[in-house]
């Protein structure tokens, strides 16, 4: 029976050891909520981001994508209400003034039991002692300019989102869409969380991927296009090898909402670590962010419909994902310990499509120039032909015995692995090894390419 406990703890380990993410600046002692993504972890990454690429703007006709500043005057902020509203509930410690989000019952509990352990020798300060909740904004406020008086206020963007809504008349006059339409973007948004925890979920730096899909301002349709998007969003997780029971949909309370959501729902996914957690927010922010921009800004953000011949300001349907989220989601549901052959292995069973490394190949012997030779050959070919057509990551390893490698590959995901042998030098064939099974099955090297791209496709 899996250890449910430390599965985190082992998750952040393996990121740790194989190459996939490493806690920012740790030389110098780390910076609390922030990550940098090594080798692997930047190929998953990419490959999620990707599949979002595919999903929701290349693959429609009606989305648009755009790639917007991380940088943007306090007066966007201060139109789109998150100077004043994009908030949370703080409480200081009076004993050790740590602070904690008040709202966050785990981070409360963490604090009151790290107090009882190390003030236990001194009995007036076992218990913590909180203050009054006090309202914290979560924005990274910046200065730009070289001198002090004539320094201009920004920020960096809280949500991507206001990066899409400030440029939607440049949208209108350099791409005349008709309604509906969408815009997606990816990128990294940044919060002053008060407690960032649980590595890659509650980070201060972080990436999103967002839609916003404008439609005309009506209740029935809007909510048609609100139920199509929730769907779309759910589904597009599933596409990423999640099973039907890790992810489900809530509704947010009326005085949960965010304050630009007239309705909003969370994709969730059950964590290992902290139960059900959200991995997206699907919202429905009616006209808030243009009204709002088009009152702050002074600018006519208006749409004209020309069959109808009315102009009025359309609402915006959301549908905004973590990508760091989705990367340590997919992680928590791929990571597997078993037994193959007798040993103890560690697996992570991640869907191909999004498994940073795709092939390994191997020589068996790395002490037989012929194999070695062979085998450079078929990595070579594989690589030319399977690279440009689909962004493939395919990799060599002749280190250490044959065994040791397959468990390499095991642990970093690595679907499928082909060793050269012996038997490749007088038939031409290969062996397949498959990752979650550790089944080997001979392949002719002549029918690799296409072996592995239907394979792509089935999975
Ligand atoms: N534009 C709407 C918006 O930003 P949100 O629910 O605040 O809505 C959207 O954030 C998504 O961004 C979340 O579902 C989550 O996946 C991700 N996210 C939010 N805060 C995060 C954080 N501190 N660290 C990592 N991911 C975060």
């Amino acid at each position: 029976m899996e250890n449910v406990e430390n599965k985190l703890e082992k998750i952040v380990s393996l990121a740790k050891r194989r190459g996939f993410i490493f806690q920012g600046s740790e030389i110098y002692g780390g910076l609390a909520g922030i990550y940098d993504y090594g080798p692997l972890g930047t190929e998953l990454r990419h490959n999620i981001k990707q599949y979002f690429w595919d999903k929701f703007i290349a693959e429609r006709e009606d989305v648009y994508g755009m790639s917007t500043a991380i940088l943007m005057p306090k007066r966007v902020w201060e139109a789109s209400g998150h100077t004043e509203l994009f908030t949370d509930p703080l409480v200081e410690c009076k004993i050790c003034h740590e602070r904690v989000r008040a709202d966050q019952k785990d981070a409360i509990a963490d604090h009151e039991s790290a107090h009882k352990k190390d003030r236990s020798t001194d009995s007036r300060q076992e218990k913590a002692e909180w203050s009054e909740p006090k309202v914290f904004n979560l924005l990274v406020e910046t200065k730009l300019g070289a001198s002090e008086k004539s320094a201009t206020e920004a920020y960096l963007r809280g949500e991507i989102t206001q990066g899409v809504h400030v440029n939607f008349k440049n949208i209108l006059d350099s791409m005349h869409p008709k309604l509906p339409f969408g815009i997606g973007q990816i990128g990294k948004a940044f919060r002053n969380e008060i407690t960032p925890r649980d590595f890659l979920f509650r980070q201060r730096e972080f990436e999103q991927m967002e839609l916003q899909y404008y439609v005309r301002p009506d209740e029935k349709s809007s909510k048609e296009q609100f139920e199509y998007w929730k769907n779309f969003a759910l589904e597009w997780y599933y596409g990423l090898g999640f099973k039907k029971e890790s992810l489900r949909l809530r509704r947010h309370a009326p005085d949960e909402r965010a304050h630009y959501a007239k309705d909003a729902w969370d994709i969730e996914y059950d964590t290992p670590f902290a139960g059900w957690k959200e991995a997206w927010g699907i919202h429905h922010r009616g006209d808030w962010d243009l009204r709002r921009h088009a009152e702050f800004s002074g600018q006519d953000i208006s749409y004209y419909d020309e069959d109808t011949k009315e102009r009025f300001i359309p609402w915006d349907i959301e549908c905004s994902g973590g990508v760091d989220r989705a990367v340590l989601f997919a992680l928590c549901e791929a990571y597997r310990e078993d037994e193959l052959g007798g040993e103890k292995r560690i697996y992570l069973s991640l869907k191909p499509q999004i498994a940073p490394v795709k092939i390994a190949v191997f020589p068996l012997l790395k002490n037989k120039p012929e194999l070695v030779a062979k085998a450079r050959e078929v990595y070579i070919n594989l690589k030319r032909s399977m690279l440009h057509a689909s962004g493939f990551m395919i990799v060599w390893d002749d280190n250490g015995n044959i065994g040791k490698r397959y468990r390499r590959q095991d642990e970093i995901g690595t679907p499928w692995c082909v060793t050269i042998d012996f038997q490749t030098l007088e038939d031409s064939t290969v062996t397949v090894r498959d990752r979650d099974s550790g089944k080997q099955e001979r392949h002719k090297i002549k029918e690799l390419d296409k072996y592995f791209g239907e394979m792509l496709l089935k999975t």
